[in-house]
């Protein structure tokens, strides 16, 4: 299936989804190089006094990354959204996402992510001034509703549509849900039902069956992963394969998973600088580890090492015990 969000056609309807401190530039990469078709940035804050920060400096770097660039902002104020969404459009955003999905108690304070949807004149607002700043798509990643019920989020698909949002992504819990339970995909069917622009189910999809599962129930245009890839970010090519074959692909050799561990690690090392390098590729390895019982000693090893010589070699050690002399060449470079 063809799938585009204004000029671009997608190489996958299988999208990475936005996390804030894991879907950094070199998660997105990795998850793009397995087939994801789209990657929002971490959601960055639409109050630019606070883009000084190494945080946010961080979060708007985008250099090297494949077309087409998602940047996800978050903020309640729509000439502030619309200002972030032109700034990052200066600086090479392609896609600007609105984050209206993450219940995280910083963003919630302000009424910015899933808060907002308790105010919909205030949506629209915020939909119209940065759909009219920018001349690139803007997309909408939401909830079902405000809790169980307040689910409209039907009428604030609604609303996004006729804002000029291209493309929505609905996580199909509520806002006062947060990660409770399971997330329930017939809210997600309903508002795809009414629109004509693409719509992504999200929430809880963690394999092809299951991918196939709710696209058939929702009628979706495609799906958006998010904890299923942390560890696993090779799950893009996976769901690919399932919904084009119907089945399963064979299982990644050992080896190659420490190629792609390796490699990740690397370039979290460059991007980060070694000491926050080792800090952040510290809860990547769990995720990696934590999905083969049996490493618990090695990940206890792991999480307390400080450095990037030996956090790598420990991990090369285990997959290779006689290979113990590692070339660091990137790492020392
Ligand atoms: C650690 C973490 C950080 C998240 N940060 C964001 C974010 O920055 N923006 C956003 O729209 N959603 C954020 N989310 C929500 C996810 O994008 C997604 O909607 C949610 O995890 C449900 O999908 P899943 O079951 O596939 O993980 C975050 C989720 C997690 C677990």
């Amino acid at each position: 299936m063809t799938l585009r969000i204004g000029p671009y056609t997608l190489a996958s309807n299988v999208l990475l989804a936005p996390m804030a401190g894991v879907t950094d530039r070199p998660f997105r990469m990795l998850c793009r190089r397995f087939g994801a078709g789209l990657a929002a940035s971490e959601m960055l804050t639409a109050d630019t006094r606070l883009w000084g920060s190494a945080k946010s400096r961080r979060r708007m770097d985008h250099s090297g990354e494949p077309s087409p660039r998602v940047v996800q902002i978050a903020g309640y104020d729509p000439q502030m959204m619309a200002e972030a969404a032109r700034l990052n459009v200066d600086a090479g955003a392609e896609i600007i996402d609105i984050n209206m999905g993450c219940p995280a108690k910083k963003v919630c304070n302000r009424l910015a992510g899933s808060a907002l949807l308790q105010d919909e004149p205030l949506v629209a607002r915020i939909l119209a001034a940065v759909t009219a700043a920018v001349p690139v798509p803007v997309t909408l990643k939401m909830r079902t509703g405000w809790d169980p019920q307040h689910r409209n989020g039907p009428r604030v698909a609604h609303i996004a549509e006729d804002c000029g949002i291209q493309a929505l992504a609905v996580h199909g819990r509520t806002r006062s849900d947060g990660y409770r339970g399971r997330a329930e995909h017939d809210t997600v069917a309903a508002i795809k039902a009414r629109l004509k622009i693409p719509v992504f189910a999200n929430g809880d999809i963690d394999d092809g069956p299951a991918a196939r599962a709710v696209l058939a129930a929702t009628g979706c245009d495609g799906v958006m992963l998010g904890r299923a890839a942390q560890g696993r970010p090779w799950i893009f090519d996976e769901v690919n394969f399932f919904l084009a074959a119907g089945r399963a692909s064979a299982a990644l050799a050992p080896e190659k998973v420490r190629d792609i561990m390796r490699a990740h690690l690397e370039d979290l090392y460059g991007f980060y600088g070694d000491a926050t390098g080792v800090r952040v590729a510290r809860k990547h390895l769990s995720w990696y580890l934590q999905r083969h019982p049996g490493n618990e000693a090695l990940r206890s090893r792991l999480v307390a090492i400080e450095t990037p010589q030996e956090q790598l070699s420990t991990l090369l050690e285990h997959f290779d015990p006689v290979a113990r002399c590692v070339p660091l060449a990137r790492v020392v470079a």
